[in-house]
């Protein structure tokens, strides 16, 4: 059972990461302008994370999406754009403040509300989809486990999320602590066993009417992670 003390004070210490000291490499590495070839490795394999998560995912015409930490919104606007209303909330209110800026005013069919704020406040409704992508690896476990218990009540009909998988390479590379310097006390990244996440998903009676689907990791360089989508049964 996740202890929800933990899950707010990560999230604390995220809110001050994202939002203050590492809003600008955010800003960077998540838009087109050059970077190094580390971060040129990440941004590649982000592009094919979010490509892959948005393929998971149903046509969205019509419908309810929750971007759960949007961060700069990219994955919000392709879902947008594909007929999808999103609810995007980050704690970091200066990336929602560019996603804002960065979001197209033509949206086609779709609509983004955008919100700071605590990706698990039920205020934020009832969702047909929810996609977290890299917003839960710096949780452990069980507060991944707790997150999905949370929504998963609120969510029709899956919910996708990406996770840091424990390997030997990843044990000796962070991503995100090698891609910033090592000043900015980069919030760990926590490596999750899959197979243990998948069983503590499996044996959670909060997620009893779910079940773990397709799963899949994305190395590319300095990035990896790995998707996991859970579907009612
Ligand atoms: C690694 S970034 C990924 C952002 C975005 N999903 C993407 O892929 O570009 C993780 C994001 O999750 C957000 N986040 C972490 N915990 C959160 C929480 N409990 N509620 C809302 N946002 C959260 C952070 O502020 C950060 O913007």
């Amino acid at each position: 059972m996740m202890s929800s003390t933990t899950y707010d004070v990560r999230r604390g210490r995220l809110q001050t990461y994202f939002n203050a000291t590492a809003v600008d490499q955010w800003a960077q590495l998540t838009s087109t302008a050059p970077v190094s070839r580390i971060r040129q490795t990440v941004r590649a394999g982000r592009d094919r994370m979010r490509e892959m998560l948005l393929d998971w995912l149903p046509p969205l015409e019509g419908a309810r999406l929750l971007d759960a930490g949007c961060g700069t919104g990219a994955l919000s606007v392709i879902a947008a754009e594909r007929g999808a209303h999103v609810t995007a909330v980050d704690v970091a209110a200066n990336l929602v403040d560019l996603a804002k800026e960065r979001a197209p005013w033509d949206l086609g069919p779709g609509r983004i509300d955008f919100h700071v704020g605590d990706m698990l406040d039920p205020l934020f409704g009832a969702f047909d989809h929810v996609v977290a992508m890299d917003s839960l690896i710096h949780y452990s476990t069980a507060e991944i486990v707790g997150f999905l218990e949370g929504v998963a009540p609120r969510t029709r009909r899956s919910i996708v999320l990406t996770f840091a998988p424990q390997t030997p390479a990843l044990a000796a590379m962070h991503f995100v602590g090698r891609l910033f310097p090592r000043g900015d006390r980069a919030p760990e990244i926590l490596p999750v066993s899959p197979a243990r996440l998948i069983r503590a998903i499996a044996v959670s009676p909060k997620l009893s009417g779910w079940s773990a689907a397709r799963t899949e990791r994305i190395v590319s360089g300095f990035y990896t992670s790995q998707a996991l989508e859970l579907v009612r049964a």
